[in-house]
């Protein structure tokens, strides 16, 4: 038992969810770490349609026990648009605190750095009958450390970093992005740094995604550039990622992070055993090197170190 990690027993969490996340996950397990100790939880529409619950304080008990948590998909027809997607998978990187969405398109030789704590996800905003508002949270302290993440990712590759935003509109998320990556970026000389807006981005990806290394980006841009890149690189069936937070000084519980396939439950396929499981196939080996890596480097050096996932 726990060879692997110097004796100590890994634990995995397992969520399935909805749709097609209750095929591709079985598929996965094979790939989790030899003998993890592994906890399924009955997360998802399912139970929220029968007991009203979505995330409870249990489940977050377990989680945050765990090394890591394997996570299939999330979102149901016949539950209101955003109630499993905000109530579960936002809360999970909010209560995890997993402030990096790196997906990596082998495929295309390139990562994306997606900033996964706030932004439009941050859930401010106001609905009344003739009007709404999303308000785009930024601080500084999140910017900051989702950036030097992906410095140093970028330092451990090419070399070649692309911050995307929108600042010819966006100017005060986009001036504090800038003020930021700019100071970073003069701490990684080594690093090429380049900025595209992210609609010149989103056609840059479509016509030559070669000029690209490093992506990084806010929450909402990484979601959608992030898509298209899975369709350039051969489909969402493929496109893994893993939530992270990768320092565990700053950590707040066991959970190293939140791995899952970039695809949604697609109830549009679910049930007919259409669903490709390479993503989750892909999301479940990445959380294995994610804590193999993690344990063996922390017992070779005597402390954990940043955890850097690029293998899927
Ligand atoms: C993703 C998904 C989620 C997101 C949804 C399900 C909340 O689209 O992981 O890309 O928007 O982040
Ligand atoms: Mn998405």
């Amino acid at each position: 038992m726990g060879e692997a990690t110097g004796g100590r027993v890994v634990k995995i969490a397992v969520i399935a969810g909805d749709g097609i996340g209750r095929e591709v996950i079985p598929v996965a397990l094979s790939e989790l770490p030899p003998d993890a100790e592994v906890i399924g939880l009955d997360v998802g529409a399912e139970r929220y349609l029968s007991t009203g619950e979505l995330l409870t304080e249990q489940d977050t008990a377990v989680i945050r026990d765990c090394d890591a948590l394997l996570f299939g998909a999330i979102g149901d027809p016949r539950v209101p648009d955003g109630v499993l997607e905000r109530g579960v998978l936002i809360e999970l990187r909010r209560v995890l605190d997993v402030y990096v969405n790196l997906r990596p398109f082998p495929e295309l030789g390139l990562v994306f750095v997606r900033e996964n704590s706030e932004g439009l996800y941050a859930g401010v905003g106001d609905r009344s009958a003739d009007s709404a508002t999303e308000v785009s949270v930024n601080t500084r302290t999140a910017i900051e450390r989702c950036t030097r993440y992906a410095f140093e990712l970028a330092q451990q590759r090419d070399g070649r970093l692309t911050w995307v935003h929108k600042t010819n509109v966006l100017v005060n998320a986009g001036g504090l992005w800038r003020d930021v990556v700019t100071l970073v970026a003069a701490e990684h000389p080594e690093v090429e740094v380049s900025y595209e807006h992210a609609d010149a981005c989103a056609y840059h990806l479509a016509l030559d995604h070669g000029r690209y290394d490093v992506i990084l980006t806010e929450n909402l841009f990484g979601d959608v550039l992030s898509d298209l890149a899975a369709a350039l690189a051969g489909g969402l069936g493929l496109a893994a990622s893993a939530n992270l937070h990768p320092d565990p000084a700053t950590r707040p519980s066991r959970c190293i992070g939140l791995f899952e396939p970039v695809h949604g439950s697609a109830p549009d396929i679910a049930g007919k055993g259409l669903a490709d499981p390479t993503a989750a196939i892909r999301a479940a080996r990445m959380l294995t090197d994610a804590v193999l890596q993690e344990t063996e480097v922390g017992r070779a050096t005597g402390r954990s170190k940043r955890g850097t996932v690029t293998t899927v």
